[in-house]
């Protein structure tokens, strides 16, 4: 039916059919979105709230605030009642804590601002990293020395593939938290033994455009 030559163009028409497909969101969300993500971006929050002080000094683990973290994309931000299990008594009359103090009383969440934000057509998941030995730091650097939360690394594509193609050195044995941010590994690290301990699948599937656009 096709002479031969016919076959190479079939990736041609399904880049351009999957291009095709990318365009419109991607003309749209770039156009649309009230910024585009940068290091560095840090924008004031309505409670002056430290990471620094509260992972850091008071060594509170951030499960215990991002509590959906392992099961879930998304990573939940601490509902009001979790500040007021500690600050109902705690700093009660202080006014760096109105918000949290309004919002209890009035039963409205705090308005806290988002600071990383990848675009709609990009599929992530914690868990799916958490699950298997990413730890926060690799991506979100230093938060417990952070008063303020910046964005620390440029959350692009290429950015997610270096790490995607070959994921091995970034991993971490499963006895060491994956919310500890002084972890460095030991002359004994084996990435390579990790992978296949988490059985982490192969560089084909990891850089497939469906795993992170679907
Ligand atoms: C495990 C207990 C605990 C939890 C939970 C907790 N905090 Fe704190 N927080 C503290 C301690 C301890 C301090 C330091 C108090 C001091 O300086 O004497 C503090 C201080 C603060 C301060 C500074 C208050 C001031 O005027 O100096 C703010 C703001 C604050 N916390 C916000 C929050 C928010 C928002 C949450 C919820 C996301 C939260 N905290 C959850 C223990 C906690
Ligand atoms: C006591 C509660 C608490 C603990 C513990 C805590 N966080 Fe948070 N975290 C918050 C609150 C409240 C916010 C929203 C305000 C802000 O950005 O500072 C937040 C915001 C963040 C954000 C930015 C979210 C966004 O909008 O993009 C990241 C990333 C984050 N936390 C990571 C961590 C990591 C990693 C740890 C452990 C080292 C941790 N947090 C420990 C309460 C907590
Ligand atoms: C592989 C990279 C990676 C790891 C590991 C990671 N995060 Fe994130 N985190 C992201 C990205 C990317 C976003 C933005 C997601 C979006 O906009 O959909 C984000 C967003 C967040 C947010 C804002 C809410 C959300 O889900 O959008 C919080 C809070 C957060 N991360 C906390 C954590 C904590 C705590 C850990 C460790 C237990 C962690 N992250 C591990 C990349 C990562
Ligand atoms: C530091 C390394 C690292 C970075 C950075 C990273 N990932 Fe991953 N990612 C992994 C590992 C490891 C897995 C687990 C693979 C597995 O389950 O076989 C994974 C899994 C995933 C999965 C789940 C695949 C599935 O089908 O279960 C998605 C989706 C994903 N990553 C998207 C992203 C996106 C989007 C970014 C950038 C914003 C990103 N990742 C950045 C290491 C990373
Ligand atoms: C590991 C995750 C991952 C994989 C695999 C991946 N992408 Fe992306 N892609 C992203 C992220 C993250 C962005 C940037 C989002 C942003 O800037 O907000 C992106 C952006 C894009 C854009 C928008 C233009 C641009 O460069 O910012 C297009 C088009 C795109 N990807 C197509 C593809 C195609 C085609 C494939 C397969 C060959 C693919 N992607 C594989 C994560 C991935």
């Amino acid at each position: 039916m096709f002479p031969r030559w016919a076959n190479y163009l079939l990736p041609a028409i399904v880049l351009g059919a999957v291009g095709g497909a990318f365009y419109l969101p991607v003309a749209f969300g770039l156009g649309a979105s009230p910024k585009t993500m940068a290091v560095g971006y840090a924008p004031t929050q309505p409670v002056p709230y430290s990471h620094a002080l509260h992972a850091g000094k008071l060594g509170i683990d951030c499960r215990y605030c991002h509590n959906t973290v392992e099961k879930t994309a998304f990573a939940a931000l601490p509902a009001t009642q979790t500040c007021m299990n500690c600050h109902t008594n705690l700093k009660a009359d202080s006014v760096n804590l109105k918000p949290i103090r309004d919002s209890w009383s009035t039963g409205k969440p705090v308005p806290w601002v988002k600071v990383h934000d990848v675009a709609d057509y990009v599929f992530f998941n914690h868990s799916a990293h958490v699950n298997h030995g990413v730890g926060c730091v690799e991506c979100h650097g230093r938060i417990d020395r952070m008063e303020v939360v910046s964005q620390q690394k440029p959350l692009s594509m290429g950015w997610c593939l270096e790490c995607h193609r070959d994921p091995g050195p970034h991993l971490r044995p499963r006895d060491v938290k994956v919310t500890d941010m002084n972890w460095t590994p030991g002359a004994d690290f084996d990435g390579e033994k990790l992978k296949k301990e988490y059985g982490i699948r192969d560089t084909a599937y990891m850089q497939s455009c469906y795993t992170c656009h679907r």
